[in-house]
């Protein structure tokens, strides 16, 4: 197959297992009450589609929580049983996200659970739903840790081939790192040293109890773009101190969900109104107007301080040309691609068999972007079969009722309609 990626499509070792090639696909959790809403197995993140469609590796999410014996509750292991067994079909490996995650919270919906419980936060502010977090005591941190390590053992227990941890959007490590959530003045706050303890901790916990063989990725927001949070030098000294006890930095940035906020000390620029948010999740999923491959200058710096460390780094990566050049020129060696997987799975397959100029490619519209429609929406604007797999066939055959057609607007969707049309005869 003649294609011009050849750094693209170059296999990669990752500690004990090599991938296919330079594409992975990134992080796309959904909201519980979306799963409800959509009627798609494998995952509920498109799996099938992604892992047929070239990618090395496939990120699940970090939503499933095992229990105190390192197992996965029976719906969450069915679900993930048919996932892994998609992603073996094609050659792709399958990672998944350790984040404690399970007292943070990310609701809106004040009858949640955290009602109830609590949630967890380094200090103690006020969260999304007008409750005060907890502040974590040092054996609530521990607690965090040890959930963090049967998260890891549970994944690997299961037949994942790697994890995905990190101090990176609203996770408790980079809440930890962070100045505008972590106000502590024990030894998990204040000074950079402190801010970073929970993080390392939670890496070395994890590779203690895992073995030396199994790939971990550390995933870092090279920004929060909030007031008072981290600069980009404190992921750079974060990364020092992990980088030999994980296999792969990956480089994101900003936050998907703000877990909440102090009231005397904004987070953002209120002065800015409605526009401030654009600014933390507009950063994080960028929208049409921010130039492409956003987050590919970090990711070189961290390659240039780091240069023996495999550095994968995402944010509107859309065209095999960008993800080449990414690799090509040493700035990162992998990509990992979030949308342009939702709006054509197949681009990794197009790409390597010389067909790039069928990727459909993907708007940067954010109309699946569950932080930009208010949780309301969970399909793509290019893609029908997004999270639909089972019910809109990948190709339509000939029609068995053939009929005449008028096709009223010849738009986008026009257009669509009479090329399907003349394809079903
Ligand atoms: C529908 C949707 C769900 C997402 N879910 C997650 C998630 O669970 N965890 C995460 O770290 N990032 C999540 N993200 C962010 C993406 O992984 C990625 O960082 C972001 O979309 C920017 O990359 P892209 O331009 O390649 O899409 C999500 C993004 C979208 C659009
Ligand atoms: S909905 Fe828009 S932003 Fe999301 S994948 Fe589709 S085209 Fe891209």
């Amino acid at each position: 197959m003649k294609n011009n990626f050849s750094h693209l499509f170059q296999p990669l070792k990752v500690n004990s297992i090599m991938l296919k090639n330079r594409i992975f696909s990134s992080p796309m959790g959904m909201p519980a009450h979306h799963k409800v809403l959509s009627t798609t197995y494998y995952g509920n993140v498109s799996l099938f589609d992604k892992s047929a469609g070239g990618a090395a590796v496939v990120f699940g999410g970090a939503e499933a929580f095992a229990d105190d014996n390192c197992e996965y509750p029976k719906y969450s292991r069915d679900e993930m049983r048919e996932a892994l067994s998609v992603m073996r079909q094609y050659g792709a490996k399958a990672a998944k996200g350790v984040m404690p995650h399970k007292r943070i919270d990310l609701s809106r919906n004040p009858r949640d659970m955290f009602e109830v419980f609590g949630a967890y936060a380094p200090s103690p502010y006020m969260t999304r739903t007008g409750k005060l977090a907890i502040e974590m005591t040092k054996a609530d941190i521990q607690e965090m840790l040890q959930e963090g390590v049967k998260e890891a053992i549970a994944a690997k227990n299961f037949g994942f081939d790697m994890l995905y941890c990190g101090a990176v959007h609203e996770s408790l490590a980079a809440q930890f790192l962070s100045p505008a959530f972590n106000k502590r003045t024990d030894e998990y706050g204040g000074s950079l040293e402190n801010r970073m303890r929970f993080a390392i901790e939670h890496v070395r916990t994890i590779r203690e109890n895992i073995g030396p063989d199994f790939p971990i990725v550390f995933a870092v927001s090279a920004s929060h773009f909030l007031k008072n949070s981290f600069e980009f030098e404190d992921i750079l000294a974060l990364i020092g101190e992990v980088k030999d006890m994980v296999d792969l930095i990956h480089v994101t940035a900003g936050l998907d969900v703000v877990p909440g906020y102090f009231q005397d000390d904004p987070i953002i620029d209120t002065s800015l109104g409605l526009e401030a948010w654009y600014w933390v999740n507009g950063k994080h999923c960028q929208s049409i107007f921010e130039p492409p491959m956003t987050n590919v200058h970090w990711a070189a710096k961290v390659k240039e301080k780091y240069p023996d460390k495999l550095v994968s780094v995402n944010g509107s990566i859309t065209t095999p040309q960008d993800a080449e050049e990414i690799i090509a020129k040493g700035w990162a060696d992998a990509v990992v691609l979030g949308r342009p997987l939702n709006a054509d799975p197949y681009f990794g397959r197009k790409a390597q068999e010389g067909r790039s100029e069928d990727i459909v490619p993907c708007l940067r519209c954010l109309y699946c972007y569950h932080s930009a429609t208010i949780h309301t929406n969970t399909q793509c604007s290019v893609n029908p079969r997004y999270r639909r797999e089972n019910r809109v066939p990948l190709e339509l055959g000939e029609a068995k009722l053939k009929k005449r057609v008028v096709i009223i607007g010849a738009g986008p969707a026009g257009c669509k309609a009479a090329l399907t049309a003349h394809e079903r005869g």
